[in-house]
């Protein structure tokens, strides 16, 4: 009995210290010092989708340099802190709780794939602190509530622009498809359906499909069956790491048929993986680092000058979702989230890297996607399909 009433005694003066400890820093750190803005981003700077956080992170960080330069926002200068969520939902939620509780940020950025937007979404919703993801497609992340906001297009409209494309592209006219899909992702198993529906509507037939969990290493059961299928396209709506090994798999199976996929096969590491096998494949995005637009090669220039690389659609995604976020904080009457929020869902003909960018009812921004193919192991243009 004394015993237990001592470690409570004593795990209850521990408490008292830590809770002092917290308070005290939580004081200090209230929205940053005084004279600064403080924004958080939580992203995968490691794992397999890796290149997704660190683009996003580097398109951030541009812009908010840009901002501060030009003095800030009403003279206060913002600062970015960034968590790494190592690509995992717990540790998403994680990290936004961190962001909101500790260091008491006015407003979140991120993620990029769509099932650790739906982690750290409710908690930003439940604090009422704005979030705005760069590039989660899937629709059901902004209906997580009035504080859910994202600057890119969603996955039915990218579902029905694959569909489209595999039907229509002189070359392809896909009667047949199959598709495999990672169905441990919230993205994949959406942008299945999306694309499955628009290319049934089209005319075209499914003739095989295959599932796989993302970090699988091996893919020749489910595509041993696909090739017993002989479909004219193979859709595969998954994360690049994955995407690289499938088509490296069905080169060995001599699998010959055209890949197409998402913007999830969005990264640098794609045709490192691939090589030759993913050569002539194709997928739609948000951003070609091709497009003529001033606004865009103004934006390559300045982004290669400070990160010494080619930015892809997450970079640019997060520079714009950055600078969305940074025009409505000049606007505002206050920071506090409520108002943050209202004056967010104003946006409207944001002249974007990623195109004009004006965001609905729903909170979602209504965008034009490109279709991109793979040669020499980097994305090429192909072309623009308007909503
Ligand atoms: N749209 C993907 C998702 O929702 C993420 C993604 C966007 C990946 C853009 C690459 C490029 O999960």
């Amino acid at each position: 009995m004394a015993k237990s009433l001592n470690a409570r005694i004593h795990s209850m003066v521990w408490m008292a210290v830590i809770s002092a400890v917290v308070g005290l820093s939580g004081c200090q750190q209230n929205g940053g010092d005084a004279d600064e803005i403080l924004i958080g981003h939580f992203g995968s700077l490691t794992g397999s989708e890796a290149t997704f956080g660190k683009s996003t992170d580097n398109g951030i960080i541009l812009a908010v340099e840009e901002i501060n330069a030009t003095g800030g926002i009403r003279g206060k200068k913002v600062r970015l802190i960034t968590y790494d969520d190592k690509g995992e939902a717990r540790e998403a939620g994680t990290a936004v709780t961190r962001l909101i509780t500790k260091d008491q940020v006015v407003a979140v950025l991120g993620e990029v794939a769509s099932g650790l937007s739906l982690a750290g979404a409710p908690v930003c919703q439940e604090n009422g602190i704005p979030m705005i993801s760069p590039s989660s497609t899937n629709p059901k992340v902004t209906q997580v509530g009035d504080m859910i906001f994202r600057v890119c297009f969603i996955d039915p409209f990218q579902g029905s622009v694959c569909a489209k494309f595999a039907r229509e592209h002189e070359g392809l006219k896909a009667a047949k498809a199959a598709i495999l899909t990672d169905q441990a992702s919230p993205y994949s198993v959406g942008l299945q359906e999306e694309f499955e529906k628009a290319f049934v509507a089209l005319g075209g037939t499914v003739v095989s499909k295959q599932t796989y969990q993302g970090g699988d290493q091996d893919f020749s059961a489910q595509l041993t069956a696909i090739r017993g299928e002989a479909p004219d396209i193979l859709f595969v709506p998954g994360y690049y790491t994955d995407v690289g090994n499938i088509a490296l798999q069905a080169e060995k199976l001599q699998l010959k048929v055209p890949m197409l996929g998402g913007d999830g096969w969005d990264s640098s590491k794609l045709g490192e993986i691939a090589g030759k096998a993913i050569d002539g494949c194709f997928y739609s995005n948000h951003y070609s680092h091709e497009d003529p637009n001033p606004r865009v090669q103004e934006f390559i220039r300045k982004y290669n000058e400070k990160h010494s690389q080619t930015p892809d659609g997450l970079a640019a995604l997060g520079y714009d979702a950055a600078r969305i976020l940074f025009e409505a904080m000049k606007r505002t009457e206050s920071l506090k989230g409520a108002d943050l929020a209202a004056e967010l869902s104003k946006t409207k003909d944001f002249d974007g890297v990623t195109g004009k960018i004006s965001i609905n009812e729903e909170r979602n921004a209504v965008k034009p996607a490109v279709i991109l193919q793979m040669k020499d192991g980097k994305p090429s243009y192909v072309s623009t399909i308007q909503p």
